[in-house]
């Protein structure tokens, strides 16, 4: 079967459209999304690369690990998620007796959507005795179809807990296979599947901004192409770039991830200098569209109707519970 990255995305979830229309005018609404937050004892969990207004009102703002980690420990009975499709539905993979409700259910990830279970299921059969390493930046049906579930933030430590005579597939994003396999020695068969946004930054635009800024530090995503994490001072996940920043002597970085995280960096290092890696084209390209879907009216509009709703099918869910539960074991 030969794959390429033109699939067709799929949808993210079931046709919801969020009634903008149906919102009073002048609704004060951070003080009445506080409200139902408390109405409906939800928690409000956010992405690092979602709009500042959302991350400062949120209960708890991190990256994929320590979202998942905090939707399997909170005691809500709402749980409001404020990222991705796959995220809210991890979430439901863990915490099954919660409502999860995301803003916008065509929150997507062009990773999760170019990885369709139906296409995954079949390229697998090619490797029938291979452990499947899958990044929590898919699907459900694909996560039930692995080992194991990775985020960035943990993919070297699951990578190497595989015993060395295992061979391995690892999906769906290329350029963090490559960069694992660098990190850990370990070769992979990689799922050519990669971040719109990430895939964007290339090492000649970086390297020019680099010469005009040689005082500032590098730091990359691992989503980001193999030429660009190699001139990097530093790779790691949404939560490691930040910390980094927060705890670097440097007071300047050039930051080589979706611009949401500036928010947070902003907030850690209030006299640093940083520089937004740019995008190739010149466009708006560092801002993930599908993060940016959502916004303060429709988590009102989520927290309100309690909808849209992440539904899973139950055989799914405890198919994709086993992978993600060995992942949080890992720590
Ligand atoms: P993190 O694992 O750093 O949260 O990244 C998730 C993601 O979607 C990056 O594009
Ligand atoms: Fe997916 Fe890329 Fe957006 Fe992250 S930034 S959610 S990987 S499309």
């Amino acid at each position: 079967m030969s794959l390429n990255a033109s699939f067709a995305p799929a949808p993210a979830g079931a046709l919801h459209v969020p009634d903008l229309e149906s919102i009073e005018p002048g609704l004060d609404l951070v003080a009445e999304i506080q409200r139902l937050r408390s109405a409906r004892k939800a928690v409000i969990l956010a992405h690092y690369y979602q709009e500042p207004e959302i991350q400062d009102l949120a209960d708890f703002v991190g990256d994929s690990l320590q979202l998942s980690q905090q939707a399997a420990k909170t005691d809500a009975e709402v749980i409001a998620f404020c990222g991705v499709h796959f995220m809210a539905e991890t979430a439901k993979i863990l915490s099954p007796s919660k409502k999860v409700v995301i803003p916008d259910m065509d929150a997507g990830c062009s990773l999760a959507d170019r990885c369709p279970t139906d296409q995954f299921a079949e390229w697998l059969k090619q490797y029938p005795d291979h452990e499947v390493v899958s990044y929590i930046n898919c699907s459900a049906g694909v996560k039930a179809l692995s080992t194991v579930i990775c985020t960035s933030s943990n993919a070297v430590r699951v990578v190497n807990s595989i015993a060395p005579e295992k061979q391995i597939v690892f999906a769906p994003d290329r350029h963090l296979g490559k960069w694992v396999m660098k990190q850990t020695g370990r070769d992979m068969v990689l799922w050519p599947g990669f971040c719109i946004v990430h895939e964007q930054f290339t090492a000649k635009r970086i390297a020019a901004l680099k010469a005009k800024h040689p005082e500032a530090k590098l730091i990359a995503h691992p989503e980001c192409d193999a030429t660009v994490s190699q001139m990097a001072d530093f790779v790691g996940s949404t939560a490691a770039l930040l910390n980094f920043v927060a705890k670097d002597a440097a007071t300047s970085f050039i930051v080589a991830t979706e611009a949401g995280i500036l928010h947070q960096m902003r907030q850690r290092r209030p006299g640093a200098e940083l520089i937004p890696a740019p995008a190739d084209s010149g466009c708006n390209c560092s801002l993930c569209p599908y993060m940016k879907l959502n916004n303060l009216e429709k988590l009102y509009l989520a927290l309100r109707d309690l909808q849209p709703e992440i539904r899973l099918d139950e055989d799914t869910r405890l198919r994709a519970l086993l992978p993600v539960e060995r992942m949080l074991a890992l720590g």
